[in-house]
């Protein structure tokens, strides 16, 4: 065994459910997850975030209040994950923290992540990396999906054409092929829709294992509608988030007289079609799936996903090893230890950056 390289990484995504965060060992060949916590936000941050998503009055101030609020909870992740593994800060090389996304806007040249790093740097006495977007997009780039550099360090396999598809609120792929260099991208909604629509018909946060979504039946000119969204037939690279596919986004296709359930049948259907689409057109050859974030514990999705890609195994990360809830926090902790060698971890085939570069911003301890 190498000595230990402790890593934190904080992931907290579009779905706005909380905060995962990851104590790893990057001293080993493979990342080792040592210990995980999972943070939920509670109802009035979500609603402030989802606010801050769409221009307001003063939001400028509101944006940098609700950054300290996070900076605050992410020390209390930290914190309680090394009390957990009865670990010290100073055994802690990096926080690698994502921050929270609230506008994604790469064709306008920036991409916004809140969660104040410096705050995080004074609370824990860990050395931040934050940021890691941005640099990617100043070399042209999307800025997103960071992580299929992640799943070609650490889930490639020289002989075996895999794809993972991480189901967070945004369903983005990694395609690792043998023979080509790592290429992914953002299919599309992954879970942000269904969740919203969830909060607004049943007052809970997600449709539990797409329990409701079954109990309805998708809606085809519906379905043929969302799946006209011009997003889809992009070539990558491509990213999107909440400033594409939101409630405004949905409430447009719908007449208005569907049953709500059938909606939401309709949207685990467009989730599934565009991944396994996505598959089809950009990954041909592929033999095993592997799926990660929340949306691989939705067993009504997984089981459409299965229907939808005969021929290939679906299955979680976890049958290589790998925490399928974890496996992003476990890449910006390893996206961190990128940035503090000096090593450029962006993929430019990837995200459509000009040239590979050192991604993220440093606030030492
Ligand atoms: N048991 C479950 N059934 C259905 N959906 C689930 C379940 N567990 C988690 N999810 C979905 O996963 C989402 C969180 O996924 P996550 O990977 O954290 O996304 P993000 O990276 O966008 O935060 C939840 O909002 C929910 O939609
Ligand atoms: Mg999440």
């Amino acid at each position: 065994m190498q000595q230990p390289e402790l890593y934190i990484g904080l992931m907290s995504g579009t779905s706005l459910d909380g905060i995962d965060a990851a104590l790893v060992d990057l001293g080993q060949t493979q990342p080792r997850l040592l210990a995980k916590y999972y943070l939920p936000f509670d109802d009035t941050l979500k609603s402030d975030l989802l606010a801050l998503h769409l221009p307001d009055h003063n939001e400028l101030h509101h944006a940098q209040l609700t950054g300290n609020r996070l900076a605050r909870l992410y020390a209390v992740a930290v914190n309680t994950l090394l009390d957990n593994a009865t670990t010290s800060n100073a055994k802690i090389e990096a926080i690698g923290c994502h921050g929270q996304t609230i506008r994604h806007c790469p064709e306008q040249g920036y991409t916004l992540q809140i969660g104040n790093a410096a705050l995080l740097a004074e609370l824990t006495g860990i050395t931040v990396v934050s940021d890691f977007r941005s640099r990617d997009i100043a070399a042209g780039g999307q800025g997103a999906p960071l992580v299929p550099a992640l799943h070609d360090y650490a889930l490639r396999h020289p002989g075996i054409h895999r794809v993972i598809v991480n189901i967070g609120g945004i369903s983005n792929l990694t395609n690792l092929s043998p023979d080509t260099a790592t290429s992914g991208f953002d299919c599309g909604p992954g879970n942000l829709l269904m969740d919203a629509w969830c909060m607004r018909h049943l007052g809970k946060p997600y449709d539990d294992n797409g329990t409701w979504a079954v109990s309805g039946q998708a809606l085809p000119a519906l379905l043929e509608q969302m799946l006209d969204e011009s997003f889809f037939a992009l070539p990558p690279p491509k990213s999107t988030g909440r400033d594409l596919f939101n409630m405004a986004w949905l409430q447009d296709k719908l007449q208005g007289n569907e049953r709500v359930e059938d909606v939401q049948a309709t949207l685990l259907e467009l989730t599934c079609r565009t991944i396994a689409q996505a598959i089809q057109k950009h990954c041909a050859g592929s033999t095993e799936i592997y799926l990660c974030g929340g949306g691989a514990r939705n067993q009504a999705l997984c089981n459409c996903l299965i229907g939808l890609l005969p021929g290939s195994s679906v299955q979680t990360t976890d049958a290589l090893g790998v925490d399928s809830d974890y496996l992003e926090a476990i890449a910006f902790a390893w996206l961190a230890q990128q940035t503090l060698r000096g090593k450029p971890a962006n993929l430019p085939q990837v995200t459509g950056a000009k040239h590979p570069c050192v991604l993220g911003a440093i606030y030492r301890n």
